[in-house]
């Protein structure tokens, strides 16, 4: 949302649509197009974009992996111009201590990327592949284009080294001042928990709260948005949203 997106596939398992779709709905409470499609098996990322080619449709587009959790100041400029680029492949790689676990990029001394690997191991640098990705128009071919790798999956990977390839991958550092976290495991849930709860107790402010962003992004108005608080006025939730109906953030 704070990229500038408001039409929205939301792809999941087929057991779990139902959940997302109560609880997201059809997105028009926060001015948002939200539709569903399921991925009957997990045949890789990349399958995402057969999955949505019809959603698609010849645009760019972006991929967001839904476990993927992202913070920090500035954040939201950097995600708006890698999205509105709309120019070859641009990824968001982050510095990590564990960069065998994820897609790694290596660069050479003048900072252009020179490879990238699925799960590496040794891994040839520590910047890390996060699961924010802008594709141009020509991504739905190149994905249609990849065999599925040695776990049976399309690999996000190959679509990325697909871009690099022709020379029309970019990359978007994330600084010190950040905090990524891919919540594939319980225990790194929970660090994000924690990691959330904690700025939300010190700060008073709500993280990803998406009444505040629909309505500072205008995609909602000041009425919906105090509609909403109204609606839930009996839970904290709700009492946060009307500090900012009221104006204090
Ligand atoms: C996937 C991608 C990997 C990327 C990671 C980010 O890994 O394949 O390149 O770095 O997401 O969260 P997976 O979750 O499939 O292990």
């Amino acid at each position: 949302m704070l990229a500038g997106i408001r039409d929205v596939l939301i792809i999941t398992r087929p057991d779990e649509t139902q959940h997302f779709e109560r609880v997201l709905g059809d997105g028009s409470q926060w001015g948002l197009e939200i539709q569903y499609a399921q991925q009957p098996e997990p045949k890789g990322i990349a399958q995402a974009f057969l999955i949505g080619k019809e959603f698609i449709d010849g645009s760019p587009t972006t991929l967001v992996l839904g476990d993927n959790i992202f913070y920090g100041h500035g954040l939201p400029e950097t995600l708006y111009r890698m999205t509105q680029s709309k120019k070859g492949a641009t990824v968001l790689a982050s510095w990590v201590t564990d960069p065998e676990r994820y897609g790694v990029i290596a660069f050479d001394e003048a900072g252009k990327p020179t490879s990238i690997q699925e799960k590496p191991n040794p891994a040839p640098s520590n910047w890390a592949v996060t699961g924010y990705y802008c594709y141009d128009e020509r991504v739905v071919d190149v994905a249609e284009s990849i065999a599925p790798s040695a776990r049976g999956e399309l690999e996000i990977t190959d679509v990325n080294a697909w871009y690099l390839e022709q020379g029309d991958l970019a990359v978007e550092k994330l600084g010190r001042g950040y905090a990524w976290f891919d919540t594939g495991t319980h225990q790194s849930m929970l660090d994000a928990c924690n990691f959330v709860g904690l700025l939300e107790a010190r700060q008073g402010t709500k993280l990803a709260c998406l009444e505040e962003i629909a309505y500072h992004m205008g995609y909602i108005t000041l009425d919906q948005l105090a509609a909403h608080a109204e609606r839930l006025a009996k839970s904290g939730y709700g009492q946060y949203l009307k500090t900012v109906v009221d104006g204090s953030f």
